[in-house]
Protein backbone atom coordinates (compact mmCIF):
# COMPACT_ATOMS: atom_id res chain seq x y z
CA UNK A 1 0.00 0.00 0.00
CA UNK A 2 1.02 3.66 -0.49
CA UNK A 3 1.81 5.37 2.58
CA UNK A 4 0.33 8.94 3.47
CA UNK A 5 3.73 10.49 2.08
CA UNK A 6 3.82 8.23 -1.24
CA UNK A 7 0.03 9.07 -1.91
CA UNK A 8 0.51 13.38 -1.57
CA UNK A 9 3.25 12.82 -3.84
CA UNK A 10 1.85 11.10 -6.31
CA UNK A 11 -1.73 12.50 -6.62
CA UNK A 12 -0.66 14.59 -9.43
CA UNK A 13 0.42 11.36 -11.12
CA UNK A 14 -2.46 8.98 -9.96
CA UNK A 15 -4.90 10.62 -12.19
CA UNK A 16 -5.51 9.20 -15.83
CA UNK A 17 -3.96 11.79 -18.59
CA UNK A 18 -6.82 11.72 -20.41
CA UNK A 19 -10.47 10.76 -19.45
CA UNK A 20 -11.01 6.74 -20.63
CA UNK A 21 -12.05 6.79 -24.23
CA UNK A 22 -13.39 3.66 -24.48
CA UNK A 23 -14.27 3.29 -28.06
CA UNK A 24 -18.31 1.72 -27.92
CA UNK A 25 -18.19 -2.28 -27.50
CA UNK A 26 -19.03 -3.93 -30.94
CA UNK A 27 -18.80 -7.28 -31.78
CA UNK A 28 -15.56 -6.56 -32.97
CA UNK A 29 -13.88 -5.54 -29.76
CA UNK A 30 -16.48 -7.33 -27.53
CA UNK A 31 -13.64 -9.00 -25.46
CA UNK A 32 -10.46 -7.98 -23.97
CA UNK A 33 -7.08 -6.97 -25.64
CA UNK A 34 -4.37 -9.97 -24.03
CA UNK A 35 -0.78 -9.35 -24.41
CA UNK A 36 1.46 -11.75 -22.85
CA UNK A 37 5.12 -11.27 -21.41
CA UNK A 38 7.62 -13.95 -21.18
CA UNK A 39 11.56 -14.78 -21.35
CA UNK A 40 13.39 -17.52 -21.84
CA UNK A 41 16.17 -16.60 -19.13
CA UNK A 42 14.78 -15.59 -15.53
CA UNK A 43 15.27 -12.09 -14.13
CA UNK A 44 15.52 -10.12 -17.59
CA UNK A 45 12.94 -7.71 -16.29
CA UNK A 46 8.79 -9.29 -17.12
CA UNK A 47 7.36 -8.52 -14.07
CA UNK A 48 8.95 -4.54 -13.73
CA UNK A 49 8.12 -4.29 -18.06
CA UNK A 50 4.30 -6.05 -17.24
CA UNK A 51 3.57 -3.85 -14.03
CA UNK A 52 4.63 -0.82 -15.24
CA UNK A 53 2.62 -1.96 -18.35
CA UNK A 54 -0.35 -1.65 -16.92
CA UNK A 55 0.24 1.25 -14.76
CA UNK A 56 0.94 2.95 -18.27
CA UNK A 57 -1.95 1.63 -20.07
CA UNK A 58 -4.44 3.02 -17.75
CA UNK A 59 -3.16 6.10 -17.77
CA UNK A 60 -4.18 5.67 -21.54
CA UNK A 61 -7.49 5.50 -20.07
CA UNK A 62 -7.81 1.74 -20.48
CA UNK A 63 -9.45 -0.70 -18.00
CA UNK A 64 -6.46 -2.80 -17.61
CA UNK A 65 -5.91 -6.34 -15.94
CA UNK A 66 -2.20 -7.54 -15.03
CA UNK A 67 -2.59 -11.54 -14.75
CA UNK A 68 0.52 -12.68 -12.75
CA UNK A 69 0.87 -16.07 -14.30
CA UNK A 70 4.28 -16.44 -12.55
CA UNK A 71 2.60 -18.73 -10.65
CA UNK A 72 3.97 -19.93 -7.23
CA UNK A 73 6.49 -17.45 -7.18
CA UNK A 74 4.65 -14.09 -8.02
CA UNK A 75 6.09 -10.43 -6.85
CA UNK A 76 3.87 -8.28 -8.98
CA UNK A 77 1.80 -7.53 -6.03
CA UNK A 78 5.10 -6.71 -4.53
CA UNK A 79 6.39 -4.03 -7.30
CA UNK A 80 3.12 -2.62 -7.21
CA UNK A 81 3.02 -2.15 -3.33
CA UNK A 82 -0.11 -4.62 -2.81
CA UNK A 83 -1.06 -7.16 -0.66
CA UNK A 84 -4.51 -9.23 -2.21
CA UNK A 85 -6.36 -11.36 -0.13
CA UNK A 86 -6.61 -14.05 -3.27
CA UNK A 87 -4.70 -15.45 -5.64
CA UNK A 88 -4.79 -17.35 -8.73
CA UNK A 89 -4.87 -20.74 -6.52
CA UNK A 90 -8.47 -19.74 -5.11
CA UNK A 91 -9.68 -19.15 -8.31
CA UNK A 92 -8.29 -22.34 -9.51
CA UNK A 93 -9.41 -24.62 -6.64
CA UNK A 94 -12.94 -22.48 -6.92
CA UNK A 95 -12.87 -21.14 -4.09
CA UNK A 96 -13.40 -17.41 -4.80
CA UNK A 97 -14.73 -16.19 -8.46
CA UNK A 98 -11.61 -14.33 -10.72
CA UNK A 99 -13.42 -10.82 -10.09
CA UNK A 100 -13.19 -11.32 -6.28
CA UNK A 101 -10.04 -12.57 -6.32
CA UNK A 102 -8.82 -8.90 -7.90
CA UNK A 103 -7.14 -6.41 -6.10
CA UNK A 104 -6.81 -2.74 -7.53
CA UNK A 105 -3.82 -1.03 -7.70
CA UNK A 106 -2.16 2.55 -8.68
CA UNK A 107 -4.86 4.35 -11.31
CA UNK A 108 -7.01 1.85 -11.36
CA UNK A 109 -5.21 -1.23 -12.80
CA UNK A 110 -6.36 -4.08 -11.42
CA UNK A 111 -4.15 -7.20 -10.07
CA UNK A 112 -5.04 -10.67 -10.32
CA UNK A 113 -1.90 -12.37 -8.36
CA UNK A 114 0.02 -15.51 -8.98
CA UNK A 115 0.61 -16.46 -5.21
CA UNK A 116 3.70 -17.24 -3.42
CA UNK A 117 4.76 -21.15 -2.63
CA UNK A 118 1.60 -22.80 -3.85
CA UNK A 119 2.34 -25.90 -4.93
CA UNK A 120 -0.46 -26.53 -7.31
CA UNK A 121 -0.22 -23.57 -9.48
CA UNK A 122 4.14 -24.48 -9.82
CA UNK A 123 2.73 -27.84 -11.86
CA UNK A 124 -1.07 -27.68 -12.31
CA UNK A 125 -2.41 -30.85 -14.71
CA UNK A 126 -4.27 -30.12 -18.05
CA UNK A 127 -7.64 -30.39 -16.00
CA UNK A 128 -6.85 -27.72 -12.83
CA UNK A 129 -5.49 -25.49 -15.97
CA UNK A 130 -8.52 -25.42 -18.08
CA UNK A 131 -10.18 -24.85 -14.82
CA UNK A 132 -8.55 -21.88 -14.33
CA UNK A 133 -8.90 -20.58 -18.04
CA UNK A 134 -12.40 -20.91 -17.67
CA UNK A 135 -12.58 -18.98 -14.45
CA UNK A 136 -10.78 -16.32 -15.79
CA UNK A 137 -12.54 -15.93 -19.51
CA UNK A 138 -15.21 -13.31 -18.06
CA UNK A 139 -12.28 -11.35 -16.87
CA UNK A 140 -12.18 -10.66 -20.88
CA UNK A 141 -15.85 -9.38 -20.94
CA UNK A 142 -15.10 -6.83 -18.42
CA UNK A 143 -11.97 -5.36 -19.32
CA UNK A 144 -9.88 -3.79 -22.01
CA UNK A 145 -6.70 -4.80 -21.64
CA UNK A 146 -5.60 -7.81 -20.14
CA UNK A 147 -1.78 -8.03 -19.79
CA UNK A 148 -0.07 -11.68 -18.79
CA UNK A 149 3.57 -11.79 -16.74
CA UNK A 150 4.88 -15.07 -17.00
CA UNK A 151 7.69 -17.15 -15.29
CA UNK A 152 10.67 -17.89 -16.75
CA UNK A 153 11.05 -20.78 -19.47
CA UNK A 154 8.77 -22.76 -21.21
CA UNK A 155 6.52 -24.19 -18.69
CA UNK A 156 3.12 -26.00 -19.39
CA UNK A 157 1.16 -22.83 -18.63
CA UNK A 158 3.43 -20.68 -20.69
CA UNK A 159 3.25 -22.83 -23.45
CA UNK A 160 -0.56 -23.25 -23.30
CA UNK A 161 -0.52 -19.39 -23.03
CA UNK A 162 1.90 -18.51 -25.96
CA UNK A 163 -0.62 -20.84 -28.54
CA UNK A 164 -3.60 -18.82 -27.52
CA UNK A 165 -2.06 -15.07 -27.60
CA UNK A 166 -1.65 -12.62 -31.05
CA UNK A 167 0.47 -10.92 -29.10
CA UNK A 168 3.73 -11.54 -26.64
CA UNK A 169 6.10 -9.02 -25.44
CA UNK A 170 9.81 -10.94 -24.92
CA UNK A 171 11.98 -9.27 -22.50
CA UNK A 172 15.67 -10.12 -23.26
CA UNK A 173 18.23 -8.90 -22.30
CA UNK A 174 21.89 -7.87 -23.82
CA UNK A 175 24.03 -10.97 -23.11
CA UNK A 176 24.24 -14.23 -24.76
CA UNK A 177 22.48 -16.50 -22.05
CA UNK A 178 19.33 -14.48 -22.41
CA UNK A 179 19.49 -13.69 -26.01
CA UNK A 180 19.84 -17.51 -26.48
CA UNK A 181 16.93 -18.47 -24.14
CA UNK A 182 14.87 -15.99 -25.74
CA UNK A 183 15.73 -17.21 -28.95
CA UNK A 184 14.72 -20.72 -27.77
CA UNK A 185 11.06 -19.12 -26.56
CA UNK A 186 10.79 -17.34 -29.79
CA UNK A 187 11.40 -20.77 -31.46
CA UNK A 188 9.08 -22.34 -29.58
CA UNK A 189 6.23 -19.44 -30.10
CA UNK A 190 6.51 -19.88 -33.45
CA UNK A 191 6.36 -23.66 -33.51
CA UNK A 192 2.72 -23.72 -31.67
CA UNK A 193 1.59 -19.58 -32.91
CA UNK A 194 3.43 -18.94 -36.12
CA UNK A 195 0.40 -16.21 -36.65
CA UNK A 196 1.68 -14.57 -33.39
CA UNK A 197 2.81 -11.47 -33.86
CA UNK A 198 6.03 -11.10 -31.26
CA UNK A 199 8.26 -7.58 -30.28
CA UNK A 200 11.22 -7.86 -28.43
CA UNK A 201 12.37 -5.67 -25.62
CA UNK A 202 16.23 -5.44 -24.71
CA UNK A 203 16.24 -4.97 -20.86
CA UNK A 204 18.72 -3.31 -18.48
CA UNK A 205 21.57 -2.17 -21.63
CA UNK A 206 24.47 -0.46 -20.03
CA UNK A 207 24.30 1.56 -23.62
CA UNK A 208 22.48 1.52 -27.10
CA UNK A 209 25.71 0.11 -28.95
CA UNK A 210 25.39 -3.67 -26.52
CA UNK A 211 21.65 -3.04 -27.21
CA UNK A 212 21.46 -3.13 -30.87
CA UNK A 213 24.07 -5.66 -31.10
CA UNK A 214 22.04 -8.12 -28.56
CA UNK A 215 19.36 -7.34 -31.10
CA UNK A 216 21.27 -8.10 -33.95
CA UNK A 217 22.49 -11.70 -32.81
CA UNK A 218 18.95 -12.54 -32.39
CA UNK A 219 17.31 -11.14 -35.16
CA UNK A 220 20.09 -12.84 -37.61
CA UNK A 221 19.60 -16.00 -35.94
CA UNK A 222 16.03 -16.14 -36.07
CA UNK A 223 15.75 -15.59 -39.51
CA UNK A 224 18.86 -18.02 -40.06
CA UNK A 225 17.08 -21.03 -38.16
CA UNK A 226 13.53 -20.22 -38.67
CA UNK A 227 13.22 -17.92 -41.18
CA UNK A 228 11.21 -15.43 -39.55
CA UNK A 229 12.43 -12.79 -37.09
CA UNK A 230 10.04 -10.99 -34.25
CA UNK A 231 10.16 -7.10 -34.01
CA UNK A 232 12.56 -4.79 -32.13
CA UNK A 233 9.93 -2.98 -29.94
CA UNK A 234 13.01 -0.90 -28.38
CA UNK A 235 15.61 -1.02 -25.50
CA UNK A 236 15.42 0.04 -21.44
CA UNK A 237 18.49 1.23 -20.60
CA UNK A 238 19.83 -0.38 -17.05
CA UNK A 239 18.96 2.35 -14.90
CA UNK A 240 19.33 2.60 -10.69
CA UNK A 241 15.85 3.90 -10.86
CA UNK A 242 14.13 1.10 -11.18
CA UNK A 243 15.90 -0.56 -8.26
CA UNK A 244 14.45 2.61 -6.18
CA UNK A 245 11.12 2.18 -7.62
CA UNK A 246 11.34 -1.62 -6.32
CA UNK A 247 12.45 -0.90 -2.84
CA UNK A 248 9.52 1.97 -2.75
CA UNK A 249 7.03 -0.74 -4.23
CA UNK A 250 5.80 1.97 -6.88
CA UNK A 251 6.13 1.43 -10.85
CA UNK A 252 9.14 3.80 -11.76
CA UNK A 253 6.71 5.04 -14.53
CA UNK A 254 4.99 6.62 -11.47
CA UNK A 255 7.43 7.10 -9.31
CA UNK A 256 10.30 8.82 -11.14
CA UNK A 257 8.79 9.10 -14.76
CA UNK A 258 11.34 11.58 -16.10
CA UNK A 259 14.43 8.59 -15.68
CA UNK A 260 15.14 6.78 -18.61
CA UNK A 261 14.25 3.76 -17.71
CA UNK A 262 10.60 5.30 -17.34
CA UNK A 263 10.72 6.64 -20.60
CA UNK A 264 11.79 3.73 -22.31
CA UNK A 265 9.05 1.91 -21.08
CA UNK A 266 6.56 4.61 -21.21
CA UNK A 267 7.58 3.95 -25.05
CA UNK A 268 6.81 0.23 -24.96
CA UNK A 269 3.44 1.01 -23.34
CA UNK A 270 3.05 2.59 -27.00
CA UNK A 271 3.78 -0.36 -29.71
CA UNK A 272 0.71 -0.30 -31.71
CA UNK A 273 0.17 -4.25 -32.09
CA UNK A 274 -0.96 -3.25 -28.03
CA UNK A 275 -4.07 -1.47 -29.86
CA UNK A 276 -4.20 -4.22 -32.20
CA UNK A 277 -3.94 -7.19 -29.29
CA UNK A 278 -7.11 -9.36 -30.10
CA UNK A 279 -8.12 -12.20 -32.63
CA UNK A 280 -11.56 -13.50 -33.71
CA UNK A 281 -12.26 -16.01 -30.76
CA UNK A 282 -11.90 -15.38 -26.80
CA UNK A 283 -8.69 -15.27 -26.14
CA UNK A 284 -9.32 -18.12 -22.88
CA UNK A 285 -11.61 -20.32 -25.33
CA UNK A 286 -8.13 -20.52 -27.24
CA UNK A 287 -6.17 -21.55 -24.65
CA UNK A 288 -8.64 -23.85 -23.31
CA UNK A 289 -8.56 -25.07 -26.62
CA UNK A 290 -4.69 -25.73 -26.41
CA UNK A 291 -5.40 -28.04 -23.55
CA UNK A 292 -6.54 -30.63 -26.03
N1 LIG B 1 16.04 -1.54 -16.65
C1 LIG B 1 16.47 -1.97 -15.46
N2 LIG B 1 17.46 -1.30 -14.82
C2 LIG B 1 17.90 -1.72 -13.61
N3 LIG B 1 17.40 -2.78 -12.97
C3 LIG B 1 16.43 -3.49 -13.55
C4 LIG B 1 15.90 -3.12 -14.83
N4 LIG B 1 14.94 -4.00 -15.16
C5 LIG B 1 14.86 -4.88 -14.14
N5 LIG B 1 15.74 -4.58 -13.18
C6 LIG B 1 15.97 -5.32 -11.91
O1 LIG B 1 16.00 -6.68 -12.22
C7 LIG B 1 15.33 -7.42 -11.23
C8 LIG B 1 14.51 -8.50 -11.87
O2 LIG B 1 13.42 -7.89 -12.54
P1 LIG B 1 12.04 -8.67 -12.71
O3 LIG B 1 11.55 -9.19 -11.42
O4 LIG B 1 11.12 -7.80 -13.49
O5 LIG B 1 12.53 -9.90 -13.63
P2 LIG B 1 11.65 -11.10 -14.14
O6 LIG B 1 12.03 -11.36 -15.55
O7 LIG B 1 10.21 -10.86 -13.89
O8 LIG B 1 12.18 -12.27 -13.21
P3 LIG B 1 11.55 -13.74 -13.05
O9 LIG B 1 12.05 -14.53 -14.23
O10 LIG B 1 12.11 -14.24 -11.76
O11 LIG B 1 10.07 -13.60 -13.05
C9 LIG B 1 14.50 -6.46 -10.42
O12 LIG B 1 14.87 -6.56 -9.08
C10 LIG B 1 14.81 -5.09 -10.95
O13 LIG B 1 15.21 -4.24 -9.94
MG1 LIG C 1 8.78 -12.00 -12.85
Amino acid sequence: MLNRFQFTRLRPLLRPQAPPQQAPRSPENASARVVCIASGKGGTGKSIMASNLAVARSRMGERVLLVDFDAGLANAHLLLGLAPDFDLGHVMEGRVSARDALVEGPLGMKLLSGGVGRDALVNPTRRELDRLFKALRPMEDQFDLIIIDHGAGLGYSTVAHLAATSTLILVTNHEVTALSDGYALYKRAMMVNKSMRVGVVINRAPDERLAQAGWDRFRTASQRFLGSQPELIGWVPADPAVGHSVQQRIPVTLCDPESAAARAIQKVAEWTPIDHARSTSAFYDRARKSLR
